[in-house]
């Protein structure tokens, strides 16, 4: 084969997704250590089972499609009308945002989403992403050509970096230079702290002002505790005509093996909702009856209740690491509104280093901030989404070896 029938943009990636990159460095730790015993707090992947609302209308579902007169095959590519309105009636209508069901584009994970919706505009369009972020936004526009190399500091040529840290209360500046594509997360991954109101309407304005628009990664919403915070880019007034939003169902209600997502494109941006339902006839046949059932599932009274459940128990956990980490000294952010708790290192270690020295140490894994952009240098994450009493042990021995 001829190398320049290539996509060359691909080379200017590191070599391997992050969570490869850990998941690699797991087997070789474990394949060294015959009788070692992990405890993964790494990858965001939930432990709880799904909530019995959920598996009965799974049940349902595949007694239906084994009848004859309610068998299904091909479904909607934009989701079934009985999904998309349950999100409308669980999600938007009770917090009073103008959200309407055929604004809604069910997928099968918003990784997949966050990373296709740049199909939908130009190469050349200037980029602006948090820092750190969730690694698809900037990988998926690297593999696009939307960027330039990567430099000595670790940043791509031509991409704007908006800086969430410390020292600004993780709410980023506007961009100094123009772009055209913004990329927010909230709660954010991997810091889980949450974008204010205030600032997502100073974002929401400038890309009103400037033509720009928002993507606006928010699956992580629903562990929000303070309802003073938004839950939505809609919530902010203007939003309808600049931005686009993810959802998941995976950190929502525990379908990281089960995949169901939506993206929510409002009408007023009218071009690109055309595009977008161009895009997904094509492409994508659409999610599963079943798990769109699923899904529903969780809007009735109960499923409500029991998603809650499984929440607030994966928000103890956020407590657990938060309260004993400080008590043994560390800083740490987020965990009071999002599954992520973003601890500092102590001096100034890296964080590819303080993974090594954990695992050997601890044999705990969690996430090497630096994996999500150069600002998380010298960060680490660790994830709620752990079984609380492993979780205990991990929190245990850090106290005690590190
Ligand atoms: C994470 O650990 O950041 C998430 O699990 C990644 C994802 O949701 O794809």
């Amino acid at each position: 084969m001829n190398p320049s029938i290539i996509n060359p943009y691909y080379d200017r990636l590191p070599g391997s997704y992050l969570f490869s990159t850990i998941a690699k460095k797991i087997a070789e730790y474990e394949s060294a250590h015959k009788n070692a015993d992990i405890i993964r707090l790494g990858i965001g992947d939930v432990t709880s089972p799904l909530i019995p609302e959920v598996i009965d209308a799974m049940h349902k579902a595949v007694n239906e499609m084994a009848l004859k007169q309610s068998f299904r095959g091909y479904g909607p590519e934009q989701g079934y009308d009985f999904l998309r309105e349950a999100i409308v009636r669980g999600e938007y209508a009770p917090r009073g945002i103008d959200v309407a069901s055929d604004e809604i584009f069910v997928s099968d994970g918003s990784k997949c989403d966050v990373a296709n919706i740049q199909e939908l505009f130009a190469a050349d369009v200037k980029i602006a992403i948090p820092d750190p972020v969730y690694p698809v936004c900037l990988d998926s526009n690297v593999m696009a050509g939307r960027t330039g190399s990567l430099d000595q500091v670790g940043l791509f040529e031509g991409v704007t970096y908006l800086a969430a840290n410390a020292q600004n209360n993780f709410q980023p500046e506007l961009p100094q230079n123009p772009v055209q594509l913004i990329y927010l997360c909230s709660p954010n991954n991997p810091t889980g702290t949450v974008l204010t109101r205030e600032t997502l309407q100073k974002f929401v304005d400038y890309a009103n002002r400037n033509g720009a628009l928002i993507l606006f990664d928010g699956a992580y919403n629903c562990y929000i505790r303070d309802d003073a915070l938004p839950h939505s880019i809609f919530e902010i007034e203007g939003a309808r005509t600049c931005a686009i939003e993810f959802r998941s169902f995976s950190k929502t209600a525990g379908f990281t093996g089960i995949r169901c997502a939506y993206t929510v494109i409002p009408k007023d941006l009218a071009k690109l909702h055309s595009m977008w339902n161009r895009r997904q006839t094509t492409k994508f046949n659409g999610v599963s009856y079943v798990t769109q059932r699923a899904a529903e599932a969780i809007y009735t009274e109960e499923g409500w209740r029991q998603t809650n459940e499984v929440i607030d128990g994966y928000m103890a956990t956020a407590a657990l690491i938060r309260s004993e980490l400080t008590a043994a000294g560390y800083t740490v952010f987020g965990g009071e509104h999002a599954p992520y708790i973003w601890w500092k290192l102590p001096d100034g270690e890296k964080s590819f280093d303080f993974f090594d020295r954990l695992l050997a140490r601890c044999e705990v894994v969690g996430t090497p901030g630096s994996g999500f952009g150069p600002m998380g240098e010298g960060y680490f994450r660790l994830t709620a989404f752990g079984d609380h009493e492993r979780t205990k042990i991990a929190l245990k021995r850090i106290k005690e070896r590190l």
